[in-house]
């Protein structure tokens, strides 16, 4: 398939090409993506030869016309991501997360074109820490922040599309990923990159809230069974039961790095923060024989601090101003 790859040089996107290149070579890449802060065309440029790269907006309806009309598969990345900067400036979250994906759909609308529009669990809000029920496609929406309704927005819209207008589109809502090349904001590569630049990691609150973490190229491969045998109008969760609270997680970081257990500071807590994911990811299981590779969270993560340590040149340039904008929230 020739696929389109919207917000194809931020994390998971990148991940995807990469992932997609080395599996599943069959297919063509077109990867679309604005650059905005969160975009890093250094991600790609182990394959820069291999694909083409479209710098431009999701939102930018003529551009994204012509791509999705020369495409077999829109793989919609492309997003504005971090809640902590949807509190700040909810915005760019409208333009891109609902604008965008509208922009998307009436493309893939007018060339028949198929499409798999990616989503988070936070759209399902958050469970108490002793709850036994786990989010599924049945899970009523009731997202927290300016990010995750948008997120919500765009789901409802793709459901719409498929509905009202009988385009071709399935949708998944993953837990939290981690792995190379994510954006040191984020929890576990701010906290990596925080000791290996000499900083103290930092935790919001008690740290007592649960994510539910999953490798990136986990994420990854489950898309892929979904792009091969996923049925139009379907959700699908992809989790790989990796829950465990903030608290622990920075312990494993510390433990990985030589420091000690205590060797972190408690700072101001998010703003209407989720306490607890947790994915029932049985249908994607079932229906699609999909399964993680990386079932040991102590592995992936060593892997992943191995290899913020051998890329400082990735991440390096980017750490003063993100540290500065957290230190002015008082995080
Ligand atoms: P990211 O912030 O690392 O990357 C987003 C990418 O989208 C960047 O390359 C950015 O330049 C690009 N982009 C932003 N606005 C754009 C626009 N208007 N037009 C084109 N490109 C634009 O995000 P991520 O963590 O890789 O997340 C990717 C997708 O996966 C998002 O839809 C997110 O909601 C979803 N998701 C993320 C996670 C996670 O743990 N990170 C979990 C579940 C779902
Ligand atoms: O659940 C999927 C979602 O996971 C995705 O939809 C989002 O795009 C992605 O950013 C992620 O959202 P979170 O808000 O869960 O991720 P974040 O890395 O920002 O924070 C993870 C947890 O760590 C959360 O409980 C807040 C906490 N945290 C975060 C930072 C940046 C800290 O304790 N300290 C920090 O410095």
């Amino acid at each position: 398939m020739r696929l389109l790859v919207t917000g194809g040089a931020g994390f998971i996107g990148a991940n995807f090409v990469h992932y997609t290149l080395r599996e599943h070579p069959e297919h063509t890449i077109t990867v679309l993506d604005a650059l905005t802060y969160a975009g890093n065309e250094a991600s790609l440029a182990p394959v820069r030869d291999r694909i083409e790269f479209v710098h431009g907006s999701v939102a930018d309806a003529a551009l994204v016309d012509e791509l999705v009309g020369r495409s077999d598969a829109v793989v919609h990345f492309a997003a504005e991501s971090h809640n902590d900067n949807s509190l700040n400036d909810p915005s760019p979250f409208l333009t891109t997360n609902i604008i965008g994906t509208y922009t998307i759909l009436e493309a893939v609308r007018k060339h028949g074109v198929r499409l798999h529009h990616i989503s988070t669990d936070e759209v399902y809000g958050d469970l108490e820490l002793d709850d036994p029920k786990k989010f599924t496609d049945q899970t009523p929406y009731n997202p927290s922040s300016p990010y995750s309704s948008t997120k919500a927005g765009s789901d409802l819209l793709v459901r719409a599309w498929v509905r009202s207008f009988g385009i071709t589109a399935t949708i998944s809502n993953c837990s939290n990923n981690y792995g190379p090349y994510q954006h040191i904001e984020k929890f576990i590569p701010r906290q990596i990159t925080n000791v290996l630049a000499g900083l103290r990691p930092k935790l919001y609150g008690k740290g007592e809230n649960v994510r539910d973490w999953i490798h990136v190229d986990d994420h990854n491969s489950a898309v892929h069974a979904i792009l091969e045998k996923g049925r139009s109008g379907e959700t699908y969760l992809i989790g790989s039961d990796g829950e465990k609270n903030n608290r622990e997680v920075l312990s494993l970081i510390l433990e990985l790095l030589g420091q000690p257990g205590d060797a972190y500071d408690h700072v101001v807590d998010r703003a209407g923060h989720d306490l607890r994911y947790a994915i029932d990811a049985s249908k994607l299981r079932d229906e699609l024989g999909w399964k993680p590779r990386f079932t040991d969270f102590r592995d992936g993560l060593a892997a992943t601090v191995d290899w913020y340590r051998e890329n400082e040149s990735w991440w390096g340039p980017l750490k003063q101003q993100v540290e500065a904008k957290y230190a002015a929230q008082g995080q």
